[in-house]
């Protein structure tokens, strides 16, 4: 079999649906084996299922790490190891400043900031105790890079994650982990659909139109697609990004410069 990712054994958080499924079908067509790790299982399933040869799915919780320890060793159980990380599970919400509640806090934070760090953590024990480096993939997102009108939360748990795959990954890098981010502009799916919803809560416009506005000032011209993103995650977790370390790509269509 021919493809940049043959033979190596990925773990995708939150890959049942969205994004972390269109890399899960990419790192499949480049060879590698990947766990469709996700706290809706039966989504997860469904997903292994219509992927086919070489995906299968994992119950995973970032936000627990007996969770998080258990999923990394069913993926050593079922491929033998772990190659590659992808921490993409996250969660979205947003309020205006005055409404924003300790529990929307907090569940963000455990899921895109806690789970992140964690996942990081687990997966970097296994990497170091098999003696042949690994690839770290966090999902972080423009979000991280300035703040947004009602967006604090979400905001500061993406640029939360680009502080850790800085600090993690110049730590990991001696045990030749490397650890690296990207950081998508807006991306069609059902997570931006949420976000839409909310923005019409929030700002009084029809559903929709966020998303209409939003589009326009996008350099290139429109939303992102998730096949816009699987290119990069494909280089980081090849052999040709051993010299990238700790950093953040934007994939945005121009929407963030850096
Ligand atoms: N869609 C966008 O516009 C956009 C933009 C920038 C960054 N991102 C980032 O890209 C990543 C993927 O986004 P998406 O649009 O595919 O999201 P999505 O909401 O479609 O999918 C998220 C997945 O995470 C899973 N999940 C939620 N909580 C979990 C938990 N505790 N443990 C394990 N899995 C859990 C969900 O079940 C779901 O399958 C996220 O990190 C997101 O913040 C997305």
């Amino acid at each position: 079999m021919t493809g940049r990712l043959v033979g190596k054994s990925a773990l995708i958080t939150g890959s049942a649906r969205g994004i972390g499924k269109h890399f899960a079908q990419r790192y499949l067509a480049e060879g590698a084996t990947v766990a469709i790790a996700d706290i809706n299982l039966n989504a997860a399933e469904q997903t292994a299922k219509e992927l086919g040869a070489g995906a299968y799915a994992v119950y995973m919780d970032v936000t627990d790490v007996a969770s998080i320890n258990a999923a990394i060793a069913s993926v050593v159980d079922h491929a033998g190891k772990l190659d590659i990380l992808i921490n993409n599970a996250a969660l979205f919400t947003a309020s205006p400043t005055v409404e924003i509640s300790t529990a929307e806090f907090d569940k963000l934070y455990a899921v895109n900031v806690f789970g992140t760090l964690f996942s990081i953590q687990a997966a970097a024990k296994q990497m170091i105790a098999q003696g042949h480096g690994g690839k770290i993939i966090n999902m972080a997102s423009q979000a991280g890079r300035r703040g947004e009108p009602y967006v604090a939360v979400y905001c500061s748990t993406k640029a939360a994650v680009i502080s850790i795959t800085q600090s993690t990954g110049l730590d990991l890098i001696k045990h030749g982990i490397n650890v690296n981010a990207i950081s998508p502009g807006v991306v069609e799916g059902e997570h931006w659909d949420h976000v839409d919803s909310l923005f019409a809560k929030w700002e009084g416009k029809a559903l929709g139109q966020k998303k209409k506005e939003v589009a326009a000032g996008v350099p290139f011209g429109r939303f992102g697609k998730p096949d816009d993103l699987v290119g990069m995650a494909v280089f980081l977790a090849s052999d040709d990004a051993e010299y990238v370390v700790a950093q953040t790509y934007n994939v945005d269509g121009g929407q963030w410069m850096s």
